[in-house]
């Protein structure tokens, strides 16, 4: 944990509870999650109890509790990319990752996400990935997407 950006964010903040979401805010920038430890300093220093720090951290979807990986897939499984196949594109990372979602690689490359509606319902099923939208996405333009992360060049082939 670095503290001096710790240290920076509960500048100006201490000892004052109506912060707390916009401090998890700037938590979740610096570190990328919620770190528990840090969970409680916020708890300490803003004067919010920290059962209330864990229920907000857990409550908004824009924070999580976990370490994410360097590329984030998120897929909409929400019932218009769910009656178009979000379920193929849940399959596929599956295999090609061995995760399910909610959980990162081991070698910290990607983490996989679902999520209920990303708000473009008639493109779906829509896939966010580091925050940039494919739309119409299919189990094979996911496959190279991942492929493309992990440096991997496709073969050429006349069938492809
Ligand atoms: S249900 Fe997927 S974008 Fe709305």
């Amino acid at each position: 944990m670095n503290s001096t950006n710790l240290e920076t964010i509960l500048e100006g903040r201490r000892s004052q509870p109506h912060q707390l979401i916009e401090v998890l805010q700037d938590v979740q920038d610096v570190y990328g999650y919620i770190p528990k430890d840090v969970m409680g300093i916020v708890a300490k220093e803003l004067g919010v109890p920290l059962m209330e720090v864990f229920r907000v951290a857990k409550f908004y979807k824009a924070f999580t509790l976990k370490p994410r990986g360097k590329n984030v897939i998120t897929i909409c499984t929400g019932t218009a990319c769910h009656v178009r196949g979000s379920q193929l594109l849940i399959d596929q990372v599956q295999g090609q990752l061995r995760l399910k979602p909610g959980d990162t690689t081991k070698d910290g490359l990607f983490t996989v996400e679902c999520v209920n509606c990303v708000g473009a319902c008639a493109l779906g099923p829509v896939v966010v990935q580091n925050g940039s939208y494919s739309n119409h996405m299919t189990p094979g333009k996911l496959r190279r997407a991942i492929d493309k992360v992990q440096g991997k060049k496709k073969e050429e082939s006349p069938h492809a």
